[in-house]
């Protein structure tokens, strides 16, 4: 089975999954850094994707659905996964639904994070990654004690290549057209909890675990 964290490009996804990983059985499965370990490796996903992720395109359906069924194939049938960042498009959330009716498996709760487009170009541009864990930091709010370094592993801390101003406009412009009709997807489904995440991240991750429990 799975839960779903669905929001917009910044909308603490990932700082959210960081969190609940310590809280729930869920294995973290996030397509972005999937996509990133792929474009770092120079694999071949990685030199097809390169282009459109540094512009704030999608990859393939296709692509995606195939790196999933592989990715779930790995655990367990009874695995728990929270998916971050996928399904993107109506088309994956019928994939997804096609390769769990073969296991038996079924989406339980879609976390929808709201957040108001603006706060997302601010997370968003202000955000630094950690080269060796990934441990995500925000220069303004959620500083590392030192600059430029990870707190937890002394990593360097970058900047990732598609959060630059322009990239980040296509970004929001594309979840608009292909991934906010997830929302009534999920919706009609009965599967959507919306979740204020325009708090600080431990407000989002309790009202998060509330809407789990429910
Ligand atoms: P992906 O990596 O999924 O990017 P995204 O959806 O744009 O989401 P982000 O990772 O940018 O943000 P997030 O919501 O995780 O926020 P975070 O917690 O980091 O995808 C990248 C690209 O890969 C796509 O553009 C596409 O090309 C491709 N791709 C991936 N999946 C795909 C798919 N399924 N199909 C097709 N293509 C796919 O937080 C952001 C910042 O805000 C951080 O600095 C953080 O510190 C800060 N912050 C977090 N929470 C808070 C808070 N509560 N208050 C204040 N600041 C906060
Ligand atoms: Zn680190």
């Amino acid at each position: 089975e799975a839960i779903v964290l669905l929001g917009g490009p910044g909308a603490g996804k990932g700082t959210l999954a960081e969190t609940l990983k310590k809280h729930t059985p869920y294995i973290h499965v996030s397509t972005g850094d999937m996509l990133r370990a792929a474009v770092r490796s120079g694999s071949p996903i990685g030199l097809e994707v390169k282009a459109c992720m540094d512009n704030g395109q999608l990859a393939s359906d296709d692509l995606i659905l195939e790196l999933i069924k592989e990715r779930i194939s790995q655990e367990p049938v009874d695995a728990k996964f929270m998916f971050d960042g996928f399904p993107r498009t109506i088309e994956q959330a019928k994939g997804l639904q096609t390769l769990f009716s073969g296991i038996n498996g079924t989406v339980t709760h879609v976390l929808n994070l709201v957040v108001d487009p603006d706060a997302l170009v601010q997370r968003l541009c202000g955000r630094r990654t950690c080269k060796t864990c990934g441990a995500i930091f925000h220069v303004v709010n959620m500083p590392p004690k030192e600059e430029g370094i990870c707190d937890l592993d002394g990593g360097e801390l970058y900047q990732r290549a598609d959060d630059n101003e322009e990239t980040v406009m296509n970004r929001l412009e594309v979840y608009k057209t292909q991934t906010a009709p997830l929302i009534d997807f999920y919706t009609e489904s009965g599967l959507l909890h919306n979740v204020d995440a325009g708090n600080p991240p431990e407000t989002t991750a309790q009202l998060s675990l509330e809407a789990l429990n429910a």
